[in-house]
């Protein structure tokens, strides 16, 4: 059985992050699997905004408190809204403050060494547009490239998924295909 982090970023607890991140939990609590969940805008302890001063402070009691639960973790699974083609700047800053330098990455003889090994990541995404329109354009691969080389594998783990659902709006119904599609998911 394995321990899965879950990570939302979504400041609308009735947004589709929430009900993807719902489906997916509810499947890998029935399959017997250990649940934690961040909800990067409610959970507390909070963190502030990351600034260059505290780039170099010293380890945090919140620091601790986010890495206890990254190590614990044998997989991380983000849910968050694909915004300005990148991901929110919450989940940007839970990234700066708690994948820190010494714990989750090192420079040995001047290269990135990831120090995070054996834990797999999965992202699931949703557009306004649809998803059409970004694999023509490219964007959605640049996003899952970027997040893959520059946070995953610099920190030594392994991306298994990474999903990016189109013509999402909290505003629609909410689009019960895509749920089915990641409970299936959550079964493997
Ligand atoms: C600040 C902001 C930026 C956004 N940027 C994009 C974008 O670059 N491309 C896009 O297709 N949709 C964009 N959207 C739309 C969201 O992706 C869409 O509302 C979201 O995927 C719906 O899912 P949710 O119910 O989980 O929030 C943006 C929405 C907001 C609020």
């Amino acid at each position: 059985m394995s321990n899965i982090l879950v990570i939302i970023a979504n400041p609308n607890p009735k947004s589709f992050s929430f009900a993807m991140a719902e489906a997916f939990t509810e499947e890998k609590l029935k399959l017997g699997h250990s649940i934690e969940s961040i909800d990067l805008y409610r959970s507390e302890p909070k963190q502030d905004f990351f600034t260059f001063d505290k780039a170099n402070r010293v380890q945090s009691k919140e620091m601790d408190h986010y890495q206890s639960k990254i190590i614990k973790a044998d997989e991380i699974v983000f849910f968050f809204p694909y915004w300005w083609g990148s991901y929110p700047a919450i989940l940007h800053n839970f990234i700066d403050w708690n994948f820190s330098k010494g714990f989750a990455f090192k420079y040995q003889n001047s290269l990135p060494k990831g120090l995070l090994h054996g834990k797999s990541v999965s992202v699931f995404t949703t557009t306004g547009a649809p998803s059409f329109y970004y694999a023509i354009t490219g964007a959605t691969r640049r996003l899952k490239n970027t997040f893959k080389q520059q946070f995953v594998h610099f920190c030594g783990m392994k991306l298994t998924s990474f999903k990016s659902f189109g013509g999402v709006d909290t505003s629609a119904k909410k689009p019960l295909k895509i749920l089915a599609q990641i409970r299936k998911i959550a079964k493997h």
